[in-house]
C-alpha cells in the first residue's frame, strides 16, 4: 500500500456535525467544542455557516461564535458562505477563511441553495473574488459526488466539471462530498482518477459520510490515490438538512485511529479529541457514534 506520510484532517463537526441538530445547541457549548478541538491539534475547524437562518436555524449564532473563540496560531476556522450576503456577514464577523458549496447534481443544488449548478458557480465566482480581495481564503465543496438522494448515480465527469470551475475561480482546495454516504472504495478511486485529470490531487479533500459504513474504506482508497486532506466530524456528528438519509460524517476519532495505526502523521492527539466528542455528546444527550470512542470508554471502565 502506498500512502502519504502526512494527512491534514479538516474538522467539520461544529458546522456539518451540528447544523442538522433539532435542539438549539447553546453558543457557549459550540465555543467550548471549538476550543477543545483546537487543543487536540486539529489544524482546521469549520466553525459555522452564514446561511439563511430560516433554513438552518442551528447556525444562526455563527457571528457570536466567531467573535468569542480564542484562535490558536496556525489554526483556521472556516465558515460556509453561499452568496455575497453570507460573505459580507462572515467578513464582518472576522472570518479568516470561507467555503462555497456547490453540487454535482442539479436537483440537490436547487434543494440546498435554491439555484442551478451554473447559477451557483457564477455566484461563487463573485464570492471568491470578493473574499480573496479581503485576504480571505476560499475552499470549495462539491456535494453528491458519489450519488444524489434525488438523481441517483452521478457521473465523475459532472463532478470534474464543477471542480474545474471552483479551481479556476481561486478555491485553494476542493472537498469532494459523498453527502449521502453511498460511495464504495472502487467508485471513490474512479472518481479521484477522473477529477485528477482536471485538478492536482494535492488540492483535493475527501468528505465522506458513513451512512452505509463505507467511510473508512473509502478514505483508505483515496489515500492510496494520493489524497492528503480528509474531512471528518468529531463523534460522527452530522447529516445534511437537504439530503434525507445522510447520516453522520465519518468520525474524526475513527479516522485518526486508522491514520495513527498506519503511521500517517496528523499532529492530532486522540485522547483530547475523544474527550471533545464526549463533551459535545453529553450536551446533546447521546453517545458518540465513533466506535473508537466507545471502545476507549469501555476499556477505561473495565
Ligand atoms: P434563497 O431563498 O434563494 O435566497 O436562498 P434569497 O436571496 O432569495 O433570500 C431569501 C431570504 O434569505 C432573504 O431573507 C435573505 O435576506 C436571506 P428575507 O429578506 O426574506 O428575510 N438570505 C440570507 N440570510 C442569511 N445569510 C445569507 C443569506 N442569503 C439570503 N447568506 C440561500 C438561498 C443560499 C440563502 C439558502 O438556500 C440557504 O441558506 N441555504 C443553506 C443551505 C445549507 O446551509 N445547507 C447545508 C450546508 S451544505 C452541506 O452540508 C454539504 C457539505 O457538508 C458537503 C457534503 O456533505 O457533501 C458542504
Ligand atoms: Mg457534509
Amino acid at each position: 500500500m502506498r500512502l502519504p506520510s502526512k494527512v491534514k484532517m479538516v474538522e467539520v463537526g461544529p458546522r456539518d456535525g451540528l447544523q442538522n441538530e433539532p435542539g438549539t445547541v447553546p453558543t457557549k457549548v459550540k465555543i467550548e467544542l471549538i476550543h477543545r478541538l483546537g487543543d487536540a491539534g486539529l489544524p482546521v475547524i469549520e466553525s459555522g455557516s452564514f446561511v439563511w437562518a430560516k433554513w438552518v436555524p442551528q447556525m444562526a449564532d455563527s457571528t457570536e461564535v466567531l467573535a468569542a473563540i480564542t484562535r490558536k496560531p496556525g489554526v483556521s476556522y472556516p465558515v460556509l458562505t453561499p452568496n455575497m450576503k453570507g460573505l459580507e456577514a462572515a467578513i464582518a464577523a472576522g472570518a479568516d477563511e470561507v467555503a462555497v458549496f456547490g453540487a454535482a447534481s442539479e436537483t440537490f443544488s436547487r434543494k440546498n441553495i435554491n439555484c442551478s449548478v451554473a447559477e451557483s458557480l457564477d455566484r461563487f465566482a463573485t464570492v471568491s473574488e470578493a473574499a480573496r480581495a479581503h485576504g480571505v481564503r476560499v475552499r470549495g465543496y462539491v456535494s453528491c459526488v458519489l450519488g444524489c438522494p434525488y438523481e441517483g448515480e452521478i457521473e465523475p465527469a459532472a463532478v470534474a466539471r464543477v471542480v474545474e470551475r471552483l479551481l479556476a475561480m481561486g478555491c485553494y482546495e476542493i472537498s469532494l462530498g459523498d453527502t449521502i454516504g453511498v460511495g464504495t472504495p472502487g467508485k471513490a478511486q474512479t472518481l479521484v482518477d477522473a477529477v485528477s485529470r482536471v485538478a492536482p490531487v494535492t488540492k483535493l479533500a475527501a468528505h465522506f459520510h458513513d451512512t452505509y459504513g463505507q467511510a473508512l474504506a473509502n478514505i483508505l482508497a483515496v489515500l492510496e490515490r494520493g489524497v492528503t486532506v480528509i474531512d471528518s466530524s468529531v463523534a460522527g456528528l452530522g447529516g445534511c438538512p437537504y439530503a434525507q438519509g445522510a447520516s453522520g460524517n465519518v468520525a474524526s476519532e475513527d479516522v485518526l485511529f486508522m491514520l495513527d495505526g498506519l503511521g500517517v502523521e496528523t499532529g492530532i492527539d486522540l485522547d483530547p479529541l475523544a474527550d471533545a466528542g464526549w463533551f459535545i455528546c453529553d450536551a446533546l444527550g447521546r453517545e458518540p457514534a465513533s466506535k473508537v470512542s466507545q471502545a476507549m470508554a469501555a476499556r477505561r471502565s473495565s
